[in-house]
């Protein structure tokens, strides 16, 4: 970090001083967060100023909040323009610049995928999608258009970025996350972090990342959102701390608090996470902010306090710094009272506050820079193009039989499906609303998938299809019309959802999407299946059937034209699978398996494995090499590899490179991904690409939970080839 605005030092004079001014009241007011209804008048959802006066100085003078979230109005928050939050935030502010010591309040909001809540912003894939291109690149880009694009709108943080590993397919959040390997999501999530931070968060086109859902969150047993995970210590600190610690590295200056609850510890009471771990052992300086309501929740939910009163004792003497209430004024009265009666010291009020302030301070929120011109700086049509770029990387050609794809411009194409004529299939959560299904809302000359072909296409294009996602489609007119056509696409899926509204009982298709896969393969013409949705839903009898697959997953705002893009071979497809895509239901073994979930009868079989992708050329790689066959304990090891490009059209390859510990102390994983890299070839090139292996990659979670490195053998496996080398003590 570097500049006047972020030294530490003047910081931290700062921050005492301010602090040593504080009754409180405007302290507890600091580490309360309320939603934007709080302030906000329902009556007045349209009109073009939607702060009601009285709430804001009940909120800002009296209550002295410290920071508020989310798009007018619950429950239907939704995107305003550019224009309409400038006038927000500046009223917002100016009630904060009247308050006794001028506090700025720190607005957040969701901005997962792009501006979520700013009328046409550049809306990127979702993480799932993102972690498909393999590409960190784009991660960065995303990152830094998504900071311009916030802080244009007069926006101050964003609750991303979602850190969260996706091992458990049937949750509803699977999608907000980078995937199920730990160091393609590390990877992915700093390179979003840098991107949006920059070297000074402070800079008017940067802005503070928030790093999500600390910890555990996204491994629940039952697959629905906000039920328990359990997950042992060593689990723990294998998979689900390691992005969080490298988030902390990358400088993320908040967390936000898991939800639900690991082994019987709701995240938001959970000292050990929060504290010991968060605080003593990963050296995390910023402030942690609970989830929506979860404070309360302790009570009326978890029954782990026996009154409001209580669950506020318990998390924030846990380390809960800031409060998403969000709906009243209930904590800060609460926490004022439990401070006055002695039960929460004023130590720890402090020690909250300063970290809230202190990144208010790095935020430059105390000297705000005048706001970005909107002209330049919001949906360029660079940043449009880059979005397309992320799209196209980060769709999956997962099956290709005798090269129906890519099709000729000419081809006469029936298409079908609920989920080939919207744009909100292709964006789900967390789009202009909170639940990304407000259709109507979409901005209209963005191209639906069946649009974008109809604009490529010089043959005859059909579509059969309600626009609806719950019409009935009209299978027998299917039937009837495939004999006119070369090909049918069948575009299937899911609607949009975002958390618990998308829990599912089953990873099964619903009936009519199987009913009409089945007719249309039925006629006989070649089906090329599209997929579309946050989640691997089965599909294995139709894929095994159809000519061609192309897994979508949620690319955006230009996934349709990135569909079509590599439909017709426009753009060759590179997009790898960052998750195992599963053949059945409970088919749900990751591709980092324990050897005994591959022994005797168990097999990983997945329908598509982890880091699945066609291109339309094809790769080698060969000469796989490690630089030594021993090293000592603590050394780094080069090993490198050739690819070459063996087809005929220039194409990008992600080079996947895996170790494997051979005997250990803590049974391992079959395989690890430890490095990747992305490269582009023309046909015939090779390029040597190589990689270094740091003691931290031989690492593993020993018998005492502590991260070791034991001496022995390692594999390193690319491709087809193994190597081998010793560690040695
Ligand atoms: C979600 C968070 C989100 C927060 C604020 C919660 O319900 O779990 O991911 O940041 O709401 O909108």
């Amino acid at each position: 970090m570097s500049g006047r605005s972020v030294n530490a030092q003047e910081i931290e004079n700062k921050v005492k001083n301010l602090l040593s001014q504080m009754t409180l009241e405007e302290k507890v007011g600091q580490m309360t967060q309320v939603d934007f209804s709080v302030i906000g008048d329902p009556k007045e959802q349209n009109a073009e100023d939607q702060i009601n006066p009285a709430k804001l100085e009940d909120a800002v003078l009296k209550h002295h909040v410290g920071s508020i979230l989310n798009a007018p109005l619950a429950p239907d928050n939704k995107a305003q323009s550019v224009e309409t939050w400038r006038k927000i935030m500046r009223t917002v502010q100016d009630a904060a610049a009247t308050t006794r010591l001028k506090i700025p309040l720190i607005y957040g909001i969701d901005a997962i995928h792009g501006a979520t809540y700013t009328q046409n912003s550049v809306l990127f894939p979702q993480a799932i999608n993102m972690a498909a291109t393999f590409n960190s690149e784009l991660a960065f880009k995303e990152g830094e258009i998504t900071a311009r694009e916030v802080r244009a709108s007069g926006l101050q943080w964003n609750f991303s970025t979602v850190m969260d590993i996706g091992r458990q397919p049937l949750w509803p959040r699977l999608w907000e996350t980078f995937g199920e390997d730990v160091h393609l999501a590390t990877v992915m999530g700093t390179s979003y972090i840098k991107g949006h931070q920059g070297d000074d968060f402070s800079a008017a086109d940067k802005a503070p990342t928030c790093l999500k859902h600390y910890v555990g969150y996204s491994y629940p047993l039952n697959g629905k959102d906000r039920t328990p995970a359990w997950i042992g210590e060593r689990m723990l600190r294998e998979y689900f701390l390691p992005t969080f610690e490298a988030g902390i590295k990358a400088g993320s200056p908040t967390v936000m608090v898991n939800s639900a609850e690991v082994d019987g510890i709701p995240g938001h009471a959970n000292h050990h996470y929060l504290t010991t771990i968060l605080r003593d052992e990963l050296g995390f300086k910023g402030f942690t902010v609970s989830d929506w309501e979860d404070i309360k929740r302790l009570y009326t939910r978890d029954k782990m306090a026996a009154s409001e009163k209580e669950a506020v004792k318990i998390a924030v003497m846990a380390g809960i710094d800031m409060s998403m209430v969000p709906f009243d004024f209930s904590f800060y009265d609460l926490l004022i009272d439990l401070v006055k009666s002695g039960e929460v010291p004023m130590s720890r009020i402090d020690e909250a506050v300063s970290r809230i302030l202190t990144v208010k301070y790095q935020a430059g929120l105390f000297e705000p820079k005048p706001l970005l011109p909107v002209e330049g700086n919001f949906a360029t049509a660079e940043a449009i193009e880059t979005n397309r770029q992320a799209a196209r990387e980060s769709i999956i050609l997962a099956k290709n039989d005798h090269n129906i794809l890519p099709l000729k411009k000419d081809a006469d194409i029936l298409v079908t499906g609920p989920t080939a004529n919207l744009l909100s299939v292709m964006n789900g959560g967390w789009t202009i609303t909170w639940q990304g299904d407000a259709e109507d809302l979409y901005p209209q000359e963005k191209l639906t998938v069946l649009e974008a072909i109809q604009k490529k296409s010089t043959g005859k294009v059909t579509y059969i299809g309600g626009d609806a996602f719950d019409a009935p489609i009209d299978v027998q007119k299917v039937i009837e019309e495939a004999k006119n056509y070369d090909v049918i696409l069948l575009s299937l899926g899911e609607k949009p959802y975002t958390e618990t509204v998308g829990n599912i009982e089953s990873l099964n298709l619903d009936q009519a999407q199987i009913e009409l896969a089945n007719a249309a393969i039925a006629t006989g013409k070649p089906v090329v299946l599209l997929t579309l949705g946050g989640r691997p839903r089965i599909i294995t009898s139709i894929a095994e059937r159809a000519s061609g697959v192309i897994l979508g997953f949620l690319p955006g705002m230009e996934g349709g034209e990135a569909i079509a893009d590599i439909l017709y071979g426009d753009y060759n497809p590179n997009g790898k699978l960052p998750v195992s895509y599963p053949r059945n239901t409970n088919g749900i073994t990751p591709y980092d398996y324990k050897p005994m979930e591959s022994f005797e009868q168990n097999t990983y079989n997945p329908l598509y494995p982890f880091g699945h992708g066609l291109s339309y050329t094809t790769f080698e790689t060969s000469d796989l090499k490690a630089e030594k066959e021993k090293i000592n304990m603590g050394e780094n090891i080069n090993v490198s590899v050739k690819v070459k490009n063996t087809g005929a059209l220039t194409g990008k390859e992600t080079v996947l490179l895996y170790i494997n510990d051979v005997a250990a102390s803590v049974t391992r994983p079959n395989k690890q991904l430890k490095a990747f890299k992305k490269v582009e070839l023309n046909p015939g090139q090779t390029e040597s690409v190589s990689f270094t292996l740091t003691p931290h990659d031989l690492s593993f979670i020993g018998v005492d939970l502590k991260r070791i490195v034991e001496p022995g053998d390692f594999k390193v496996m690319v491709g087809n080839e193994i190597v081998g080398f010793t560690v040695t003590k």
